[in-house]
């Protein structure tokens, strides 16, 4: 499937006219979280502002969504996406009951928790055995991949905290010791999209955090958003977004609560 052929892409486009790597990267983790079932109650985990699950899950209220940014849950309780948001830090306890839940997942988040194992055996705890963890991640491949300079690559995972770009392997070991079945996987972006992606988001992000000044950024700020759009439209909207299992820089992780 394209990015054009998405019924998420005219939103993201509209939403991100001048961060083209964040529409790029949301087109799959919303095809595949969109087609979870979530089993009640539900937790989103590093909700954020609460917009992609709106997207994802136009017509229901969510039971819980957790985060440690204040203004983003603020943002979260007012689009009305949860029945409760809170504050806590994902990375050190949850602020839920043990086993409140039976759906968890977590969109493009986990990746920025210093502790993983603690987050993973959290997760674990408020599940209910049996329940479902839904994890959208970069993996090891998206770095490996990586088109630019090594020198680049270092400066961007230092400005980036892309903390855990985790293989299978490394995934499953993670989540069968804290007491999930053995994960599945569902892969997303392939080698030569991977790269497109890399370059956009690097390119923007070295921009804004001062590290690396780019013409083209600066000359998309002056740039009416009808003709971003436009363009974002004409150069991603034919890239396939879709890879074979095992070879995506992406993946969905789904991981079943082992019975104690
Ligand atoms: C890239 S945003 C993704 C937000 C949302 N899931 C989405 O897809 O739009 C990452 C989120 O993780 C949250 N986060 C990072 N570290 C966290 C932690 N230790 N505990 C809870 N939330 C955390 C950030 O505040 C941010 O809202």
């Amino acid at each position: 499937m394209t990015l054009a052929q998405s019924r998420f892409f005219p939103d993201l486009v509209a939403r991100y006219p001048r961060a083209p790597s964040i529409a790029l990267c949301r087109v799959p983790e919303l095809e595949l979280l969109s087609a979870v079932t979530l089993q009640p109650p539900v937790l989103d985990h590093c909700c954020g502002d609460g917009w992609i699950a709106g997207q994802a899950f136009p017509s229901r209220v969510l039971e819980a969504g957790v985060d440690i940014s204040r203004p983003a849950l603020a943002q979260a309780a007012a689009a009305g996406r949860y029945l409760h948001t809170e504050w806590g830090d994902a990375g050190r306890e949850l602020p839920f009951g043990t086993a409140s839940f039976r759906t968890v997942f977590n969109n493009s988040g986990i990746e920025h928790i210093p502790d993983l194992d603690r987050a993973i055996a959290e997760i674990a705890r408020v599940l209910a055995p049996g329940g479902r963890l839904h994890i959208n991640v970069l993996n090891r491949r998206y770095f490996e991949r990586w088109p630019l300079s090594p020198e680049s690559l270092q400066a961007y995972r230092t400005f980036q905290p892309f903390l855990h770009a985790l293989d299978e392997v490394e995934w499953s070991a993670v989540l069968t010791r804290h007491g999930f079945e053995p994960p599945s996987f569902a892969d997303y972006f392939a080698p030569d999209v991977s790269r497109v992606l890399a370059e956009l988001d690097y390119t923007y992000s070295a921009h804004y955090l001062g590290h690396a000044w780019s013409l083209r950024v600066v000359r998309d700020r002056v740039t009416p958003g009808s003709v971003l759009r436009r363009r974002i439209v004409e150069s991603l909207g034919p890239l396939s977004w879709e890879a074979l299992p095992g070879s995506g820089s992406g993946f969905l992780i789904t991981a079943v609560r082992r019975a104690a």
